[in-house]
């Protein structure tokens, strides 16, 4: 074993304790190099979790198949362990902090056995700015190193910035697959039993551990573990907010620049909107980030976002050149792929890429595949992780440390009825409450059913850290912080509306660039709507819908108050605000009423 190269006391003695827990037959320090990233693929070559792809079609790239039980985050399995149960809330699962401490313990105790431990340094956020977190996740999966270290800015100039007394937020995680002497690794270790998977936080220490997964949000810890469930309560402590949201540029043809933020819940477009190509000429749009923002209140009052990731961990199936073309460009080289088809060429192929369908592939579990075999090639949950430095449209500001400051914010789900394309708030707290009434149809993108409504404030529902009561009550104490004047202005938007048949009514992607339009021109103040029950929705012929071929009929409904439809809404919205007695706002109560008034009249 190399000399330690951390001088940071609590990190060095945190190490040691998790080395005598888990036993490692090696302990490696990763210094973030491209030799170290070279050589971790390379070994991951030989053990088969990684097969390298063709080097002149896909140069740099890398395909790992997971095992079939470890395909995406397990929300049954993941919790927040405050001390009190009710700081977690009604919508997290809850644990003693002590008692899951000691039960997780006898879970580490030697799962290492027979494998390396790896210890990350990574800053989520520019490293230096002021607004950035250090953390340190130690795993024994290769795999996870590297993917970490195209999600996060990780390595060597991480632990000098922590210096000897620095702080960080320490990430635990295991595959829990500890290898007997002799015994042969298999190319995708984890625990099959989903029930004997934990993705557990401490909020009031700030620890995270996680126990028998390698895939996604359960094992890169940076992501929804640090940067949305542990960050959402350093966020509520420290005034600011940790969200679930792309950042997006679109400038006019004027030549104005507006930066949107926009929350949807798990592969509900967030990707594809942060990088679409606008269909609309004259408009261009630049992307800062696809799936996290934090949020401050600027010295100019305005709420800045940054985005603390590095890279992105995009669904791969329906992305294709004509869907999301900068996804596919941003994927060409120096890109992790997990669960998508390997093509007889080396390259790779997921259902909806857009291109011609292989005559034959070896699908996400290794088998034989054909067209005509009935099954899917690529996992619904596969996924790519790709520098965001490589996005063709990546915005010159997305590494300020300042961040950029935000025009309006965006929520939006799956609802294939009643809600419409686009609905703007009247102020604020008619805004907060649209982002708490969302709802979705649930996706892939977690184990369990996919296609059920469920509400999911914010998109946060899987990663709030702490009582979502009181997550509500914080985003109304925005408009305390600041002049609410220089608040964004909140819209709901819905590009999943179905007709009877089943289709979609709105053809999505570049096309939402017509509603991002209405939004642009509703900031400036010269877009036309009319004030309705629900909200300011686009007035005839404000949104721009030239060329689409829609017949009015179908646009009419995208844009119609469903009086009933909505009275469903709202008692389902009623039933779920129950759950949180009575840390659920007052300001929200009165726009719940506020609507219901609104609704008996209309
Ligand atoms: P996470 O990474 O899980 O947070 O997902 P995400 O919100 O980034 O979702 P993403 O952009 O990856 O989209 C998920 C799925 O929705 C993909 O299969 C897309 O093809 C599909 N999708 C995205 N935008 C649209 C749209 O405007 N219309 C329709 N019909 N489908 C869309
Ligand atoms: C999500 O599920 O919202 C994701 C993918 O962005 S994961 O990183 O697995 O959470
Ligand atoms: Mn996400």
């Amino acid at each position: 074993m190399s000399a330690i190269p951390a001088k940071n006391r609590k990190l060095i003695s945190w190490v040691d304790e998790i080395v005598k827990l888990c036993r490692p037959k090696a302990v490696h320090w990763c210094d973030g190099s491209q030799k170290e990233y070279d050589g971790l693929c390379s070994q991951m070559v030989g053990s088969g979790t990684f097969i390298k792809l063709n080097e002149e079609k896909r140069p740099g790239c890398f395909l790992a198949r997971s095992h079939e039980s470890d395909v995406a985050r397990v929300e049954d399995r993941t919790y927040i362990c405050s001390r009190n149960k009710e700081d977690a809330g009604p919508t997290n699962n809850w644990a003693d902090p002590v008692e899951m401490k000691a039960k997780l313990k006898a879970f580490f105790k030697g799962s290492m056995e027979g494998r390396t431990l790896y210890v990350i340094p990574f800053s989520m956020g520019p490293l230096g700015s002021p607004v950035a977190k250090i953390g340190i996740e130690i795993t024994d999966s290769p795999y996870v190193v590297a993917n970490m270290r195209i999600m996060t800015r990780m390595g060597r100039e991480v632990l000098d910035a922590l210096g000897e007394n620095g702080d960080f937020v320490p990430c635990l995680h295991s595959v829990g697959a500890p290898l007997k002497p002799g015994q042969k690794d298999v190319p995708w270790p984890c625990v099959p039993d989903p029930k004997n998977k934990y993705i557990v936080h401490f909020p009031e220490e700030g620890a995270i551990w996680s126990f028998g997964s390698g895939y996604g949000g359960n094992a890169l810890l940076g992501k929804k573990c640090l940067a949305l469930r542990i960050a959402s309560v350093l966020a509520r402590n420290e005034g600011w907010m940790a969200e679930h949201m792309l950042i997006l540029a679109l400038t006019s043809p004027q030549g104005k620049k507006y930066y949107i933020c926009a929350a949807f819940p798990s592969a509900c477009g967030k990707t594809n909107l942060a990088m679409m190509q606008p269909a609309i000429p004259g408009w261009t749009l630049r992307c800062l980030g696809d799936d996290i923002a934090w949020i401050r209140v600027g010295e100019d009052g305005r709420l800045y976002a940054i985005n603390p990731e590095y890279g992105f961990f995009g669904v791969a199936p329906g992305t294709s050149r004509k869907s999301n073309p900068n996804a596919l460009a941003t994927v060409t080289k120096n890109s992790i792929f997990t669960n998508v088809a390997l093509t007889p060429d080396g390259d790779i192929w997921w259902e909806d890429m857009g291109v011609p369908v292989p005559a034959k592939a070896i699908d996400w579990q290794g088998n034989e595949w054909t067209p005509e075999c009935g099954r899917k090639a690529a996992h619904p949950n596969s996924r790519f992780t790709a520098p965001a430095g490589q996005c063709p449209v990546i915005d010159p500001e997305w590494e300020n440390p300042k961040g950029v400051p935000i025009s309006a914010f965006l929520f939006g789900g799956r609802r294939p009825s009643t809600i419409p394309l686009a609905n703007e708030a009247f102020n604020w707290e008619h805004g907060v409450f649209m982002g708490a009434a969302a709802g979705s149809e649930t996706t892939m993108a977690a184990l369990g059913k996919a296609g059920v409504l469920r509400r999911d404030p914010f998109a946060m529902l899987p990663f709030c850290g702490y009582h979502m009561g009181d997550y509500l009550a914080h985003w109304i104490s925005m408009a305390d912080r600041t002049d609410r004047k220089k608040l964004p202005k909140v819209f709901f938007v819905n590009w999943f509306r179905k007709d009877a048949s089943g289709k979609w009514l709105w053809p999505g992607y570049g096309e939402n660039s017509r509603v991002l339009k209405w939004i642009c021109e509703r900031v400036e103040g010269t877009g036309r709507a009319v004030k309705t029950a629900i909200g300011n929705l686009p007035a005839p012929d404000a949104l721009d819908v030239s060329g689409l071929g829609m017949s009015e009929a179908d646009i009419n409904e995208l844009l119609e108050v469903d009086v009933e439809g909505w009275k469903r809404e709202l008692a389902d919205t009623e039933e779920f605000y129950s759950k949180f007695g009575n840390r659920f706002p007052e300001a929200l109560k009165k726009e719940l009423e506020g609507l219901k008034g609104r609704l008996e009249k209309a």
